[in-house]
C-alpha cells in the first residue's frame, strides 16, 4: 500500500488520546473535520504513558524507526491507530513519553523538555521521511512542534525529497515558548546561521516557538483579534517582533467547536440533554448538579455562575478569588472546575469552607464534569488577561450559558456583547476585579429579567461555530501556499 499523506499535523496533543486543554480539543476536530472535506491529512503526536486509547486499537508500524538525536543510533517506535477515518501516527520512546504528566508537574516543567521534544520533531520528520512522497504541508502546533519548520527549511535545501513541502505553524497561546538554555542548540541539529536575530535565538536563549514563527512559511494564530493583539509589546511576550517581521505571513482564524461532543443535545456526559426550544431540562440539569456538588437546592432558582479553567493568571482566576466574598454576598452559586497553581487551589479550597452550600470547588481535571458544568450554570466565567481564542466560552455559548468574558482575544471574536439586540453575552473592558464585577451584576440583573434572559440564552444556543466553517479558512491559507486542497 503506497503511504502518503498531503497535509501532516505535528502536534503535542489530540483529542481524546491526550489532552491538557484546548490544543487537544482543536486537534480532536480539525484534521477530522479536512478529512471529512477530502483532504488527506493526518496527525503526528506523541505516545504518552497516560494516553487515553479507549475504543481506539493501536498498531505498532515500526519498531525501530532511527531518529539520530540525542545520539545517532536512537530510535522510536511509531503506532497508528484509526481516528474515523484519521491516521494518527504515536511516536514512542518510554523515557521521553513514559510520565505521569506530559510537561510538567507541579515542581515545574519536565528538566529534559528540550531533549523531548527535539526528539519528538526529529522523530516527527524521519516517519515523514518514509513516505512514497513527501507531504506537501507540514501543518505544526506551538512550541513542542516548532522546530520542524527550522529543520524543514535547512533541509529542504540540500534534501530533494523535501523540495515542494511547505510548513504552516499554529500558535495556540504565545506565552508558553519553549525557551531553553543555549547550550541545548550546539547538538540539535541546525547548522549555525540558526542561531541568531532572525533565527532561533532569543535573548541568549534557545526559543522553539520563536524558531516556528521564523521559519515557517506561514504563521497563523487562533483568532483574527489575538493575531492583532500579538504584534503589540502588551501582547506579544516579547516575541512581538519577530512577528511584525512576519506580519505579511500572519492570519488569524478562529477555532470551531465540535459539536459532535459539546452539544446539550447529544451529550453523553449528561443526566438529560436539551435544546433551544426545551430550556426546562437544562433545569434539570443544573437540579442534578446542585445535589451531586451539594449545593443549596434554592439555587435553582438563582443564577448559578461556572468557571472551568486552568488555574492560572492567564485565566484570571486570581479576579474571580479576589471578589468572590462580594459576590458571595450577592444571592447566586458558583462552581469553580480547575487546577493549577497551587496557591490559587489552596484560596479557593479555603473560600469553600467559608460558604458551603453556595460555593463548589472541585480541584482536578475531570472531563466528565467539565461538560454537566457547562449544562448547569446559568452564567459562564471567563476573566481572562489574555485568550487567543479559547474554547470554553464557545461551549459555554452552545450550552445556553451566557458568558461573561474580558473583550479581548478569542473571547471578543465569539460573544456579542450586551446591550447589543443580538446579544450572546457580556463583556468587559479589562481584566480588573472591578471590571468583572460590574459585568457580573450586569449579568444578573438581566437575569432578573426572564423574557430577556431567554432570548440570549436562546441566540446563544443557535450561535454558529462549527469546525466546517474555520476549517474551511484553512483550506484557503493552505491554498495560499499553492496547496491543491
Ligand atoms: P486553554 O487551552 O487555554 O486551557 P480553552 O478554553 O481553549 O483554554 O480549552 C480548555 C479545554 O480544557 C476545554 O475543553 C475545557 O473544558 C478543558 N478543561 C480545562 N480545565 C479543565 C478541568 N479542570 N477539567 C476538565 N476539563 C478542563
Ligand atoms: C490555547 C489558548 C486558548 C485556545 C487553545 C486552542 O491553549 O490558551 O485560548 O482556545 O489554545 O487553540
Amino acid at each position: 500500500m503506497p503511504f502518503h499523506h498531503k497535509v501532516v499535523f505535528i502536534a503535542s496533543e489530540i483529542y481524546p488520546f491526550s489532552k491538557t486543554g484546548g490544543l487537544g480539543d482543536v486537534l480532536g476536530a480539525m484534521p477530522l473535520t479536512l478529512r471529512r472535506m477530502g483532504v488527506d491529512v493526518a496527525v503526528i503526536t506523541p505516545f504518552y504513558g497516560r494516553l487515553s486509547t479507549g475504543e481506539f486499537k493501536l498498531r505498532l508500524l515500526s519498531s525501530r524507526c532511527p531518529v539520530g538525536y540525542p545520539w545517532a543510533p536512537i530510535t522510536a517506535e511509531i503506532y497508528m491507530a484509526d481516528y474515523h477515518g484519521l491516521p494518527v501516527y504515536f511516536i514512542q520512546r518510554g523515557e521521553y513519553f513514559d510520565r505521569r504528566f506530559y510537561y510538567n508537574t507541579h515542581e515545574g516543567d519536565y528538566f529534559d523538555n528540550c531533549e523531548r521534544f527535539i526528539f519528538f520533531c526529529r522523530a516527527c520528520l524521519e516517519w515523514s521521511r518514509r513516505m512514497d512522497v513527501a507531504p506537501r504541508l507540514i501543518h505544526v502546533h506551538d512550541w513542542q512542534a516548532g522546530l520542524v519548520p527550522a529543520y524543514m527549511h535547512f533541509w529542504r535545501r540540500i534534501d530533494p525529497f523535501w523540495r515542494d513541502t511547505k510548513t504552516m505553524l499554529t500558535i495556540h497561546n504565545l506565552a508558553f515558548q519553549g525557551r531553553f538554555a543555549s547550550r541545548l542548540f550546539d547538538d540539535c541539529g541546525l547548522p549555525a546561521e540558526a542561531w541568531g536575530m532572525d533565527g532561533v535565538e532569543f535573548w541568549g536563549d534557545f526559543n522553539l516557538l520563536k524558531a516556528g514563527i521564523a521559519y515557517s512559511d506561514l504563521v497563523t494564530t487562533v483568532s483574527p483579534t489575538y493575531a492583532r493583539e500579538i504584534l503589540t509589546p502588551e501582547f506579544g511576550c516579547g516575541l512581538e517582533g519577530i512577528l511584525s517581521k512576519r506580519r505579511a505571513h500572519l492570519r488569524g482564524i478562529l477555532n470551531g467547536a465540535d459539536y459532535n461532543v459539546w452539544d446539550p443535545s447529544n451529550d453523553r456526559y449528561l443526566p438529560c440533554t436539551y435544546t433551544p426550544d426545551d430550556f426546562e431540562k437544562k433545569a434539570n440539569c443544573k437540579e442534578s448538579l446542585l445535589d451531586e456538588l451539594d449545593l443549596d437546592p434554592r439555587l435553582g432558582d438563582r443564577p448559578v455562575l461556572g468557571f472551568i479553567g486552568r488555574l492560572r493568571r492567564q485565566k484570571g482566576i486570581d479576579l474571580l478569588i479576589d471578589i468572590l466574598p462580594r459576590l458571595m454576598k450577592m444571592d447566586l452559586g458558583v462552581v469553580v472546575l480547575g487546577e493549577g497553581n497551587l496557591e490559587f487551589e489552596a484560596q479557593l479550597m479555603e473560600l469553600m469552607e467559608n460558604y458551603p452550600g453556595r460555593l463548589a470547588v472541585r480541584i482536578g481535571y475531570t472531563e466528565d464534569l467539565a461538560h454537566r458544568i457547562q449544562a448547569a450554570s446559568d452564567i459562564f466565567l471567563m476573566p481572562s488577561r489574555y485568550e487567543p481564542c479559547g474554547l470554553t466560552q464557545i461551549y459555554a455559548l452552545r450550552f445556553g450559558t451566557p458568558p461573561v468574558a474580558t473583550n479581548l482575544g478569542g473571547l471578543t471574536d465569539t460573544i456579542v456583547p450586551y446591550p447589543h439586540p443580538e446579544a450572546t453575552g457580556f463583556t468587559f473592558p479589562e481584566a480588573t476585579g472591578e471590571s468583572f464585577l460590574d459585568s457580573i451584576r450586569q449579568a444578573v440583573d438581566v437575569f432578573d429579567r426572564p423574557d430577556e434572559w431567554k432570548r440570549i440564552m436562546h441566540r446563544a444556543m443557535l450561535a454558529d461555530f462549527s469546525w466546517e466553517r474555520s476549517a474551511a479558512r484553512y483550506l484557503e491559507v493552505y491554498r495560499e501556499l499553492g496547496i491543491d486542497v
